[in-house]
């Protein structure tokens, strides 16, 4: 077909489908932008979007479908689990997965979340604090611990310069595999697929779901197989207290025990929300399946039920740390599709209300709006756990693993998440010891950094040369 026959054939079918007016500059653009924006356009699934664009009220969980989550409590024996996961490690079958492909609007920082200087007393970037915990590991069990990096068509090019210019962290570069996720375009509240520009449509990164697809379409899974790599160690890109590649979870995930919840498939880690009001997602069990339902779809009377002691029944908050089997990604990404499913790979798409930057006519200029103007698609990674056979949830303290960056201030912020490090390493020196300066709510009075070549957890530091105390106010890194 020419350019012209292929522009003639798409505009059809978007004004079949109502969404013409994106045509409405093509006449202005040069050969080169008609072409990109043809071929942009031409990867649109009208009718998905169409699907998706109507509201519905799915998502919603009526009140008596679903109960807490069973989990591994924090204090169980975990002697077989950690050996096994060892066993694992030592044997090469674990990769390192980072989801890095979302856009960080509420951070605010300009440049791939990644590259955000994270830890309270050097500012290591993100990307250098994983390097160098898969780097530590990889020496303690002498295997190598392949990296795999989902980007997205917004941020790879940035996220790729970023690893070149600190000279891959001092890996091999050809064990860490970067990898661009999908798109979808984001609509109008009355489902009016939006330009960007004259010549590109408004389009957002799918989701952390994305990640089936895109670790199938890059050829990683490929790669996987290619080396033996049997499991892999999720996490996201803005938790720096992330554990990557614990034994302890791989061994209980793979079966270690004889966990009856474990399928080596799907299976997380939660830690215990702080009260009812903390805005995370809770494993649930949903018709017999694990899942996590989000606090928005969750009805106030079961967020806010208590037990007979008084604690929260629903209190197996998310911290999207996930171990995911290689074959179980592969039977995934092989799967039919379902109606609203990711193009085949079977997950749902969730609406989100957004602020996202379109073409103002009226001001020939791109415009950021104020307030939220569109509704963005996304696949959710944690969806895939109702497709797994059984799925074990692992609780975990949230100062040891989960000290996020999300925000510019407040909850879940630089600043929220410098006080988890330091309190986190101020408790591993205290379990040696070391006299540590404490506020009256608790917290740490002093930055403390331990780099994970000192210690990947508490008990790396029983060899450790160690001072006596720390001062409060003191700023120090081991
Ligand atoms: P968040 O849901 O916190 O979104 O992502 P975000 O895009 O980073 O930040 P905001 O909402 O724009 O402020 C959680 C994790 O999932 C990854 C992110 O990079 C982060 O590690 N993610 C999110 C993707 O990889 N792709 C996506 O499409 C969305």
């Amino acid at each position: 077909m020419t350019t012209t026959d292929t522009a003639t054939s798409l505009r059809d079918a978007f004004e079949a489908a109502g969404q013409g007016h994106v045509f409405r500059h093509i006449d202005r653009l040069t050969p080169s932008e008609r072409e990109a924006f043809l071929a942009q356009l031409a990867e649109v699934d009208l009718a998905l979007v169409a699907r998706l664009a109507k509201p519905t009220a799915e998502g919603k969980h009526a009140g008596g479908a679903i109960a807490p989550a069973p989990y591994f409590p924090l204090g169980g024996d975990t002697t077989d689990a950690r050996a096994a996961g060892e066993a694992l490690l030592r044997a090469g079958k674990v990769a390192a997965f980072t989801v890095a492909g979302g856009q960080g609007t509420r951070l605010g920082w300009k440049g791939p979340k990644g590259t955000y200087p994270a830890t309270c007393v050097t500012g290591r970037p993100l990307f250098r604090v994983f390097a160098e915990q898969i780097a530590a590991a990889e020496r303690r069990y002498g295997c190598a611990i392949p990296w795999y990096i989902m980007t997205s068509p917004l941020n790879d090019d940035d996220t790729r310069a970023f690893f070149r210019d600190n000279n891959w962290f001092g890996r091999n570069p050809a064990d860490t595999f970067l990898f661009p996720q999908g798109t979808m375009p984001s609509v109008t509240f009355d489902g009016k697929l939006m330009l960007e520009t004259p010549g590109s449509l408004a389009v957002n990164p799918d989701g952390h779901g994305g990640a089936i697809r895109a670790l199938h379409a890059s050829g990683a899974l490929e790669d996987m197989r290619a080396r033996g790599i049997e499991q892999m160690s999720y996490f996201q890109v803005d938790n720096p207290l992330a554990r990557i590649a614990d034994p302890v979870f791989l061994g209980l995930h793979a079966g270690s025990g004889g966990n009856a919840r474990s399928s080596g498939e799907m299976s997380s880690k939660m830690v215990a929300k702080r009260d009812a009001a903390e805005k995370v997602g809770v494993f649930c069990d949903v018709g017999g399946k694990t899942g996590v339902v989000e606090y928005s779809d969750m009805p106030a009377e079961l967020t806010n039920a208590v037990d007979a002691q008084g604690r929260l029944r629903f209190n197996a908050g998310s911290i999207a740390i996930h171990a995911i089997s290689v074959a179980f990604l592969e039977r995934l990404a092989s799967g039919g599709g379902e109606d609203g499913s990711a193009g085949g790979f079977a997950l749902p798409f969730h609406r989100a209300k957004k602020k996202v930057p379109y073409w103002c006519d009226a001001h020939g200029k791109t415009v950021e709006p104020s307030e939220p103007n569109a509704t963005k698609f996304e696949a959710f990674i944690f969806d895939a756990l109702a497709l797994a056979s059984r799925s074990l949830v692992m609780e975990t303290s949230r100062m040891e693993e989960f000290a996020p960056i999300k925000n510019a201030s407040g909850d879940d912020s630089p600043a929220s998440s410098h006080q988890i490090q330091s309190n986190r390493h101020g408790a591993w020196l205290e379990k040696f010891g070391v006299k540590i300066p404490r506020r009256p709510n608790g917290d740490v009075d002093a930055r403390i950094e331990i780099l994970a070549e000192t210690a990947l957890e508490a008990d790396d530091l029983a060899d450790a040369s160690l001072p006596r105390e720390i001062k409060a106010g003191e700023e120090i890194v081991l």
